[in-house]
């Protein structure tokens, strides 16, 4: 059996007895954003620190621990603190927690990030759903032996953002008065915020959005069919296009400001995906 399986194995079944129920969707909290799970209706909780093998972040203000529960009647299971490419974990532990979340039972995966914006049409605050990304400057997760049981070895990935998610997500920002912008995400891999020249590279390659998570996320789960959709804070806008210099600080704060609008957003979309 190739190793990541094994490992995907081993600590899914090292939690299998811990797992209360069988969530519908995978909801991934980026920065700023974990609090949205304190408040859905908690079933129980799960710290990456107790699952063997499970790689734990580094990252100030990223929590570590599953959250299981539900959101309406949807059962769901939220990461609450991803780990990153540049905390130095290899592509295949970054990527593991979102197989194991359709090895527990997700069909849907719902990615959320703090990005940069790129795109000049954007400001501070707003969202972006994911529609395309751009994942070529970072390792592919599938790289080394193929795991036959999670997919195929040359994947398809014309459509990685399901257009009925998307649309579930436009209808609710539509009825909710909530200014959803859409774009392609373009993941670097920082830790490093990106120079001025860099973004504009972003901006000419298409991009609308920059940051340093997800797109390789979409690549594991997409490989796995599930079903993909996400929204990025822009939390700031990218270097260069203001005089700011760039904080970590900056981009928490923002995320805090916009989280009530968020929140909304999230809950009345999985409910509608239920
Ligand atoms: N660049 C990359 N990642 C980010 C940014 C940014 O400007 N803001 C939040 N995450």
């Amino acid at each position: 059996m190739a190793k990541v399986y094994e490992r995907l194995k081993n600590c899914y079944e090292s939690i299998r007895e811990q797992i209360p129920l069988q969530p519908k969707v995978a909801l991934v909290l980026g920065s700023g954003l974990g609090d949205y799970a304190d408040g859905i209706r908690i079933v129980s909780t799960l710290d990456y620190h107790d699952i063997a093998g499970f790689p734990v972040s580094t990252v100030s203000g990223h929590k570590g621990r599953f959250v299981f529960g539900y959101v309406g009647n949807v059962p769901v299971v939220i990461m609450q603190g991803r780990v990153h490419f540049y905390e130095g974990y290899p592509m295949e532990e970054v990527v593991l927690p979102i197989r194991l979340m359709k090895m527990m039972g997700a069909e849907i995966l719902f990615l959320t990030n703090a990005a940069g914006g790129v795109n000049y049409n954007f400001h501070a605050g707003d969202f972006m759903m994911i529609t395309g990304q751009i994942a070529s400057f970072v390792p592919s997760p599938l790289i080394g032996p193929n795991v036959e049981e999670l997919g195929e070895r040359f994947p398809d990935m014309s459509h990685i953002y399901d257009e009925n998610l998307s649309q579930i997500l436009r209808e609710v920002s539509h009825d909710l008065k909530i200014l959803l912008q859409e774009g392609t995400y373009l993941q670097l891999t920082g830790p490093n915020f990106e120079s001025p020249q860099e973004v504009k590279m972003c901006r000419i390659l298409g991009a609308d959005a920059v940051g340093m998570s997800t797109a390789c996320e979409a690549v594991a789960a997409n490989h796995m069919k599930m079903r993909i959709c996400g929204i990025s804070c822009i939390s700031n806008m990218a270097c260069g296009m203001t005089e700011q210099p760039l904080s970590h600080i900056e981009v928490k704060e923002t995320a805090d400001q916009v989280a009530p609008k968020f929140k909304k957003l999230i809950t009345e979309a999985i409910i509608r995906m239920g």
